[in-house]
C-alpha cells in the first residue's frame, strides 16, 4: 500500500519523507489556503517547492470547472515537473479532461469521488488514481470503507489499472482498515500517520529493556 500525505504544509511533508514511508503528495485548494499560499505564481511555485522535497507523485488540483479551462490549466500545471499529477474533481467536464489528459499520458488524480459508479467513470477515462473521500462519507453516516470495497469489486472484475486512493482518511483504522481491502493508495495527515506507531506495549515494553539494561551496566 502507497502512503501519501494530505497536506501542503512543507515542514510536515519533510517530516515524513525523513520517516522513509512516503509515496507521495496530495494537496487540494482547501490545504494551499491553509498553509496562507495564494496568487497564482505563489501556488505554482509551492508545487515545484513540494516536488522538490519528495521522490513520489504530487497531486495538484485544478480550480477551472469547464473542460477547456481545465485542460489550460492541467496543461500548465503538468509542465511544472514531472512528478505533478493533475488532479481533477469527478464532474462531467472532469472525466472528459481526464480522458484528454491520459490520452496524451498525463497522469490524472480523479478527487470527489463519493460513489462506485464515479469510480468506474475514472477508470474507463484512464485516470491514474480514483480518489474516494471515506472521511467525509462517515460524517454523514455513510460507510466510506464500503465504498472502497465496492470500487475495489469493479476494478478487479475488469483488471483496470486505475489505483484505488483513499481520501479524506481521519484516523488510524481508516488506514488498517484500507489496507486489509486492499485500497492501493491512502493520503493523510502526518498526525494519523504517525498514530499508526502508537502502543502502550511498546513504550511499556521499551523503558522496561533501558531499565533492564541500566541495572546490568551502572
Ligand atoms: C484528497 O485528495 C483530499 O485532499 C483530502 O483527503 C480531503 O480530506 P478532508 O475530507 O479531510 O478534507
Amino acid at each position: 500500500m502507497k502512503f501519501f500525505i494530505d497536506t501542503a504544509n512543507l515542514k510536515d511533508i519533510k517530516e515524513a519523507q525523513e520517516l522513509g514511508v512516503l509515496d507521495g503528495v496530495t494537496t487540494n485548494p482547501s490545504l494551499m489556503a491553509k498553509e496562507d499560499i495564494t496568487g497564482r505564481n505563489n501556488i505554482l511555485k509551492h508545487y515545484v517547492d513540494i516536488c522538490n522535497l519528495v521522490t513520489g507523485d504530487v497531486s495538484a488540483e485544478v480550480i477551472a470547472t469547464e473542460y477547456d479551462l481545465m485542460v489550460k490549466e492541467g496543461e500548465e500545471l503538468a509542465e511544472l515537473h514531472d512528478q505533478i499529477v493533475v488532479k481533477l474533481p469527478t464532474t462531467r467536464d472532469g472525466i472528459r479532461a481526464c480522458k484528454y489528459f491520459s490520452d496524451k499520458g498525463i497522469r490524472v488524480n480523479m478527487t470527489l469521488v463519493f460513489s462506485p459508479g464515479q469510480a468506474l467513470l475514472c477508470a474507463k477515462a484512464g485516470a491514474a488514481y480514483c480518489s474516494p473521500f471515506i472521511g467525509r462519507l462517515d460524517d454523514i453516516s455513510t460507510d466510506g470503507l464500503n465504498l472502497i470495497e465496492e470500487i475495489r469489486l469493479i476494478y478487479d472484475n475488469y483488471g483496470y489499472e486505475t489505483e484505488i486512493l483513499a481520501a479524506s482518511v481521519r484516523h488510524t483504522m481508516h488506514i488498517v482498515n484500507c489496507a486489509k481491502i486492499g485500497a492501493d493508495v491512502m493520503t493523510g495527515p502526518l498526525s494519523v500517520i504517525l498514530g499508526l506507531l502508537k502502543h502502550p506495549l511498546t513504550d511499556l515494553g521499551l523503558a522496561q529493556f533501558l531499565a533492564d539494561y541500566e541495572k546490568g551496566n551502572k
